[in-house]
């Protein structure tokens, strides 16, 4: 039986975190046995935000060993720009996207609001990179976090409206997000999303995968929540209804358990389980990730042969779309 297909992409910029793991990679690596996975570190989409090219080569190679490290095994792996389809096809669908359809998503807004002094014009173009991405490999599912959504739904309409223009070429996609866990918020301020470029700034922001355990323990302690002290999960209090996402994504345990388990118990003691809980699920990838990082020649052989697979699939599909679009 042919596995239905499955691509996701994630930025080598800031620190991978928590909200990365348990909205995006952790389904990544949950799933890997049911689909055929492509997943990408996408490098091409972190230059829409200037970046220090020295600390972004290091940054790619080190996410690539982190998702290894997180447990993908099966999955074709590979780094955007080692496969020139993505920007080639990029561009094709840039020219069948409307304006104003970029104008509505809301990535661009809230990152062109950061730096309303130098809005590049690839920031307001990411989301057709993103559609090629995903086209490029008829993907059936996207797993992503919550805030991915909307990139999506872009997907859908770039495709279906290359189909009908140009012949059926794409399949239309559908994001996979996960019930709990796809929208974590910052410890620091729980009314906003968890996020690499807030964690630069703002050191109690996000918890990071290779954080040491000293580190994890004092953040959660210092996570904001409320004066209630009830552990429940109550959303209108977002900052204990965050921390308890986090424990049940990693613990696994039901809203029941969770909430019974902790019935006569004050937010100290909760917040110190909650650091061990997640100090034990992240001590093994912080080990593999070591030892990833430490062999190069190595990650670099998965990295190429990675590539070369994708390459495969790449060169058919833009080939197929270039030439409907009459492009010799
Ligand atoms: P990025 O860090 O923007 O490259 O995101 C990589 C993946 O992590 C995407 O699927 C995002 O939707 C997901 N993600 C990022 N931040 C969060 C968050 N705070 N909660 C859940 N998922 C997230
Ligand atoms: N835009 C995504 C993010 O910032 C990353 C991404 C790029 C992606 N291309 C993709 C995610 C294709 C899913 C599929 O998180």
């Amino acid at each position: 039986m042919q596995l239905k297909r499955v691509f996701s992409g994630i930025q080598p910029t800031g620190d991978i975190h928590l909200g990365n793991y348990l909205g995006a990679v952790k389904n990544w690596v949950d799933r890997e046995k049911e689909y055929d996975n492509v997943f990408c570190v996408v490098n091409s989409h972190a230059i829409t935000i200037p970046q220090d090219p020295k600390v972004l080569r290091e940054k790619t190679y080190e996410l690539c060993a982190m998702l290894l490290a997180c447990g993908l095994k099966d999955s074709t792996l590979f780094i955007q720009s080692e496969v020139q389809e993505h920007t080639s096809l990029g561009w094709l669908l840039t020219c069948i996207t409307p304006m104003g359809d970029l104008n509505r998503m809301t990535q661009f807004k809230d990152k062109s609001q950061k730096n309303p002094k130098n809005i590049l014009a690839g920031l307001f173009n990411y989301p057709n990179l993103m559609s090629a991405d995903i086209l490029l490999y008829k993907s059936h599912y996207v797993p992503v976090g919550e805030d991915q959504k909307q990139h999506i739904e872009l997907a859908r309409d770039t495709a279906i409206r290359f189909n009908r223009d140009f012949g059926e070429t794409f399949i239309v996609p559908e994001p996979l997000i996960q019930k709990e866990g796809a929208r974590i918020m910052g410890l620091d301020d729980p009314t906003k999303k968890m996020s690499k470029s807030s964690g630069v700034d703002k050191p109690n922001h996000l918890i990071a995968l290779l954080d040491t355990p000293e580190v994890i323990l004092k953040k959660c302690k210092k996570a904001t929540t409320d004066s209630e002290n009830k552990i429940l999960f109550d959303k209108d209090r977002a900052g204990i209804y965050n921390l308890l996402t986090i424990y049940q994504c990693l613990s696994g345990d039901s809203k029941e358990n969770i909430e019974s388990e902790f019935a006569n118990k004050g937010y100290g003691e909760f917040k110190v389980a909650l650091a061990d809980l997640i100090i034990e699920k992240l001590k093994p990838i912080r080990e593999s990730y070591l030892k990833l990082i430490d062999d190069k020649s190595h990650l670099e052989s998965i990295l190429k042969s990675g590539a070369n697979k994708a390459r495969e699939i790449a060169e058919k599909t833009y080939k197929e779309a270039k030439e409907k679009m009459g492009l010799i």
